[in-house]
């Protein structure tokens, strides 16, 4: 595959200032998160790729950090990019995708808000014969006719890292946990609950005694951290599914008069730079790594498929765990 992705690459090269002004436009129209921008074959030249892209939406820093890593590598590699912004909602990525079909894109891509409730967009896609490339997020269907590859992580072992930690902390006494879940019937959300619940347990002393959305974003962690501290007399661990939730318990947590990270230890996942910076100030106590920086092995996929080329059925992001000594040392190159 790379020899002739790289060959590809260097032909587009060439195409990459005639579709300049285009993806400026693009850029520009997404910016407002409106609907599909651009003008599909008829915008680019023959010989580009064009890409319909329909993103989750603007929940949090880490799909801040995704969305720049997308636009930075189609750029890159001289592909034009027609991306539409979901808003955190499936009818609006459905509209996007038919849309995407009617401008007969070479490729579409697309971050599925939540798992089910895709077959039918799907196989219009498959009919109109434009390849479908899932990334960062997977979609419940039994028929894996319908997307070509799904790129991203493992949520579920992110979940068990998560866990892992909290085992190996070693309390004796019981450990109450609070968990401040991701968008409902969002894939990292179920499994990062998932892999997590099969770790502690192991350890019968760890329970989660209340458990519930806040959507992925900080003021969604903010909310139902307030209502938790209410609620439950006696929280040990606050598992937030991603950064901005533990951000905005922390916000809570400290308006309630109490210490985040030595109080009510926390767990997190992402590692964006707000989420480090807490963990190296220690309000954080450690964070489990899913990387947003997709973009470039997205971009070699959108080629490969469009060549027709065999392409992996599942490709799985690497990641690493951070300590408060391992976020301060990342920090100062930490890119996102
Ligand atoms: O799908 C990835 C998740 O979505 C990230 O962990 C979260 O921050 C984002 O909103």
């Amino acid at each position: 595959m790379s020899t002739t992705t790289s060959s590809r690459r260097l032909t587009r090269r060439s195409t990459l200032l005639r579709s300049a002004a285009a993806l400026a436009l693009t850029l520009g129209l997404a910016a407002c998160g409106s609907a599909p921008s651009g003008g599909g074959e008829a915008a680019a030249g023959e010989d580009t790729i064009t890409l319909g892209f329909s993103q989750v939406g603007a929940e949090s820093g880490w799909r801040s950090a995704n969305t720049q890593s997308i636009q930075d590598s189609a750029a890159e590699a001289g592909i034009e990019l027609q991306f539409s912004d979901a808003q955190q909602k499936q009818e609006n990525q459905i509209r996007a995708i038919r849309s995407f079909i009617q401008q007969r894109v070479d490729v579409i891509a697309f971050s599925p808000v939540v798992e089910t409730g895709w077959d039918t967009v799907l196989q219009e896609a498959k009919r109109a014969q434009i390849p479908v490339v899932l990334t960062d997020r997977s979609v419940d269907s039994a028929d894996t006719s319908l997307y070509a590859t799904f790129l991203g992580s493992d949520f579920i072992e992110e979940g068990r890292k998560a866990g892992q930690w909290l085992v190996d902390q070693g309390d004796t006494g019981p450990v109450n946990v609070v968990e401040l879940q991701g968008t409902t019937g969002a894939a990292p959300a179920i499994d990062r609950k998932e892999g997590f619940a099969e770790v502690i347990a192991g350890a019968p002393n760890i329970q989660v005694v209340a458990s519930q959305t806040g959507d992925f974003t900080r003021s969604g962690g903010r909310q139902v951290m307030e209502a938790f501290l209410v609620s439950q007399p006696d929280i040990d661990v606050v598992y937030a599914h991603n950064d901005d939730m533990a951000l905005g318990a922390i916000e809570a947590i400290e308006a309630a008069g109490r210490v985040p990270g030595q109080d009510i230890r926390i767990i997190s996942v992402d590692a964006v730079k707000d989420g480090m910076q807490a963990l190296a100030d220690g309000k954080i106590n450690f964070i489990v790594e899913c990387n947003p920086l997709l973009g470039a092995q997205l971009m070699d996929l959108v080629e490969a498929v469009h060549a027709g080329e065999q392409v992996p059925a599942r490709v799985v992001t690497e990641e690493t765990v951070f300590d408060q000594q391992a976020a301060i040392a990342a920090l100062p190159t930490r890119l996102y």
